[in-house]
C-alpha cells in the first residue's frame, strides 16, 4: 500500500525515483509524485492515473534538478486519488516535504489542534497533517530535525513509513518507520530509501533494514539510525542475493503469465532449501524435530491467497500428521478474545513478510507466550525479522499484484512441514514418508506438464469472456483450492466469483444457478469423487454450464461436465498444485479478454501495510 522512495548523491534524483517508483507501481497506482530539491528550493510534480503519466510530464525525470528527492505512489486511503491528495505534500509554512507509507489514525484531533495553531491544509490527507506536525515540532523544539521527527512519531497513532525533506537542511533527507516496511540502500553513487528491495535493486544490493521506531538521517556519503530517544545505534548493512531478472517481463505480455511459468522453478527451489538427501529438515527456521514433537495444536494465520494455503495446510496436517489445526483470517485472529494452548504454536504466511494484519497476528501471539513462526518469501520483511524462525519460500519477487508462484511457494512449505510433523510423530513409515519425498521432487515437472496446452485455456476463456458470474466448488482440499480459484478469477477479471463447499450448494446459494451460471469444480481427491460428482449433477440439472478439474484417468467428470480439464496425478496431498494450474490461467487468459490491466488489477495493492 503506497510505495515511497528517496535518493540523495552525486547523480540527479529524478529519474532514479521514477525508476524506482516504477519497481514500486505494484504497492499503489492511483497517483504519483516527485519532489526534488536543488539547495532550499523544493520543485513538487504530482499526477493522477498511472506513474506513465508522471514519467511523461517530467520527461522521466529529466525537467527536474536537483540531487536529492523524494518520490511516491499512491494507494488512496484518505482522500479520493486526487491531484491535490497526491504525495509528496508539505506543512503550509513550506518547512516539510514528506512522504509516507501507511495511515495516521489520529490524523482528526491533530489537524485540529494544528489548525488552532495556525497550519492550514489543502488535502483530505493523513500525511499532510503529519507534514505539518513534523514541521510544528521543529520549530517547538530548536530547529532540530531528529527531535522533531522523534517529538512526532511518538504522537502518532497508526502506521507509518516516512521519506522527509526539511527546507533548512538541503543536504539530508530523513526517513523514520512505525509499523511501515522502510529499507535504506547504500551504493557508490549516494544513498536511497525506499518501501522495499526492489525498488533499488539496479543501484545497490547493500540495504540496511531499520527496526519498528527508528530515525535515518541520510547524507551523501554517510547514514546514521537513532531510536526514538535519540541514542545513535549501529545497524550493519545486508548484501541482497535477489536475481534482478524477476523485475523484468521479458519476453511475457504481462508478469502475470511469467509469474505462472516460473512456477516449477519456484516450488523446486522452495523444497531444495529444505529437502537434503533424501530428509526434509526444517530445524533452520526453528522447527526442530523435538519443538514439532511437542506442539499439541497449530495455528496457521495469514491473509488472502496465503489463508487458503492455511486452509490446505489444515486438512493435511490433521489428516496426515494428526495434529489439530486450527486456521484463520488474520485480521480476525488479531481482534478476537480467545485462549490459546500454551503447547501450541503460531504459523504465520506472508508472501511479502510485511502484510499488516498478518504482522499484528505474529506479535499478539509471541506477547502471549506462544512461539511463532512464519513461511515468507522476502528475506529481511518485518515478519521474518520478527518470527521465532521462518522457512522461506524461493519464489523470488513477484510483481503482478495476484499472487501465483508465491502461492504455489508456499504450497510446498506447509507440504514439506506436514510430512515431516507425520514423520516425527510417528504418524507415517519410513516408506511412507520417502514415498512422499519422491512425490515432491517430481511436482515441479508436473507443473511444468500443467503449463503446456495454454492454447485450450485462450480458447476457453474467450468463450467465456462474458461470463457475470461464477461458482467454485469442491471438497476437502479441493475446497480449500476452490476458495483460491475464486479469489484469482474475481481479483483480476472483475467476474462476481464465490467458492462452495460442494456440499453446502444446496443450502440456499443453489438458487443462484440458473441457465449457463459458469461452475468450476474441482475434482481431484479420489474418495470424494462420487460425492462431488452428485454435486455437478444438482447444478448441472439447474442449467449449469459446468468446467470440472480432474486428475488424468479419472473418468468420472467426463460424464457430467461441459468441459474437463485434465492435470497429471500425483498425491492426494499434492493435488493442489497442480489443478491451480488451470484457475490461474483461466483467470489470467480472461482478464486479457476482457481487456483488464492484469498485473495492476483495480483497487487493490500487492503489499497491504494497512488494516
Ligand atoms: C491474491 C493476493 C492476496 C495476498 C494477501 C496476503 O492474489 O495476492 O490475497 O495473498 O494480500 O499477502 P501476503 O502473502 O504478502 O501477506
Amino acid at each position: 500500500m503506497c510505495g515511497i522512495i528517496g535518493y540523495i548523491g552525486e547523480c540527479q534524483a529524478a529519474p532514479i525515483l521514477i525508476e524506482g517508483l516504477e519497481r514500486l507501481e505494484y504497492r499503489g497506482y492511483d497517483s504519483s509524485g516527485l519532489a526534488v530539491r536543488d539547495g532550499r528550493e523544493v520543485q513538487v510534480v504530482k499526477s493522477t492515473g498511472r506513474l506513465k503519466r508522471l514519467a511523461e510530464i517530467t520527461d522521466n525525470g529529466k525537467a527536474l534538478y536537483g540531487f536529492c528527492g523524494l518520490g511516491h505512489t499512491r494507494w488512496a486511503t484518505h482522500g479520493e486519488p486526487s491531484e491535490v491528495n497526491s504525495h509528496p505534500h508539505q506543512s503550509s509554512d513550506g518547512e516539510v516535504t514528506l512522504v509516507h507509507n501507511g495511515i495516521i489514525e489520529n490524523y482528526a484531533e491533530q489537524r485540529k489542534k494544528l489548525m488552532a495553531r495556525g497550519y492550514s491544509f489543502v488535502s483530505e490527507t493523513d500525511t499532510e497533517v503529519a507534514a505539518s506536525m513534523l514541521s510544528y515540532y521543529y520549530k517547538k523544539y530548536g530547529r532540530e530535525p531528529l527531535r522533531a521527527i522523534s517529538e512526532t512519531m511518538l504522537r502518532i497513532h497508526g502506521s507509518f513509513a516516512f521519506g522527509i525533506m526539511f527546507k533548512d537542511c538541503p543536504e539530508v533527507l530523513y526517513a523514520a518507520r512505525g509499523d511501515s516496511p522502510l529499507i535504506i540502500g547504500r551504493a557508490e553513487d549516494g544513498y536511497y530509501l525506499a518501501s522495499d528491495v526492489p525498488a533499488i535493486l539496479s543501484h545497490t544490493r547493500l540495504v540496511y533494514y531499520p527496526d519498528n521506531m527508528e530515525i535515518a538521517e541520510i547524507k551523501r556519503d554517510s547514514v546514521r539510525f537513532f531510536n526514538s530517544d535519540l541514542e545513535q545505534i549501529k545497524r550493519d548493512c545486508v548484501e541482497i542475493m535477489w536475481d534482478n531478472s524477476y523485475a523484468h517481463r521479458g519476453e511475457y505480455e504481462h508478469f502475470m503469465l511469467k509469474e505462472i511459468h516460473e512456477q516449477p522453478r519456484a516450488v523446486r527451489e522452495t523444497l531444495s532449501r529444505y529437502i537434503k538427501n533424501g530428509e526434509i529438515d526444517l530445524s533452520q527456521s526453528g522447527l526442530t524435530d523435538g519443538v514439532m514433537r511437542e506442539l499439541d495444536r497449530l495455528y496457521i494465520v495469514a491473509c488472502g491467497s496465503a489463508y487458503h494455503v492455511a486452509e490446505v495446510a489444515k486438512y493435511e496436517i490433521e489428516r496426515v500428521a494428526g495434529l489439530p489445526v486450527e486456521t484463520e483470517i488474520a485480521s480476525e485472529f488479531r481482534y478476537r478474545e480467545r485462549e490459546l494452548s500454551k503447547n501450541g504454536a503460531v504459523i504465520v504466511i506472508s508472501q511479502s513478510g510485511e502484510t499488516a494484519d498478518t504482522l499484528a497476528a505474529l506479535r499478539i501471539s509471541r506477547q502471549r507466550g506462544l512461539r511463532a513462526y512464519a513461511i515468507v518469501n522476502v528475506a529481511g520483511s518485518t515478519i521474518s525479522r520478527e518470527a521465532d524462525g521462518v522457512i522461506y519460500t524461493q519464489a523470488g519477487q513477484e510483481v503482478s499484484v495476484a499472487t501465483t508462484k508465491a502461492y504455489s511457494a508456499q504450497l510446498a512449505a506447509v507440504y514439506m512441514l506436514c510430512i515431516r510433523l507425520a514423520a516425527v510423530r510417528g504418524r507415517i513409515s519410513r516408506r511412507v514418508y520417502d514415498g512422499y519425498i519422491d512425490e515432491l521432487t517430481s511436482l515441479p515437472e508436473k507443473i511444468g506438464k500443467c503449463l503446456e496446452n495454454q492454447d485450450k485455456m485462450r480458447w476457453l476463456a474467450q468463450s467465456l469472456s462474458g461470463a457475470e458470474d461464477a461458482f467454485f466448488i469442491g471438497r476437502g482440499l479441493d475446497y480449500a483450492l476452490a476458495l483460491e480459484g475464486s479469489l484469482k478469477l474475481k481479483e483480476i477479471t472483475y467476474i462476481h466469483s464465490e467458492a462452495y463447499a460442494a456440499g453446502e450448494l444446496k443450502h440456499g446459494s443453489i438458487s443462484l444457478i440458473e441457465d449457463g451460471t459458469l461452475v468450476i469444480c474441482l475434482m481431484t481427491q479420489d474418495e470424494l469423487i462420487p460425492k462431488t460428482v452428485n454435486n455437478i449433477t444438482e447444478v448441472k440439472s439447474r442449467g449449469a454450464y459446468v468446467i470440472t478439474v480432474a486428475a488424468e484417468g479419472d473418468r468420472a467428470a467426463d460424464k457430467v461436465s461441459d468441459a474437463v480439464l485434465y492435470v497429471p496425478k500425483t498425491d492426494r496431498m499434492l493435488m493442489p498444485s497442480l489443478a491451480v494450474i488451470p484457475l490461474q490461467l483461466l483467470a489470467y487468459y480472461l482478464s486479457v479478454a476482457r481487456g483488464h490491466d492484469v498485473d495492476k488489477p483495480r483497487n487493490l495493492a500487492k503489499s497491504v501495510t494497512v488494516e
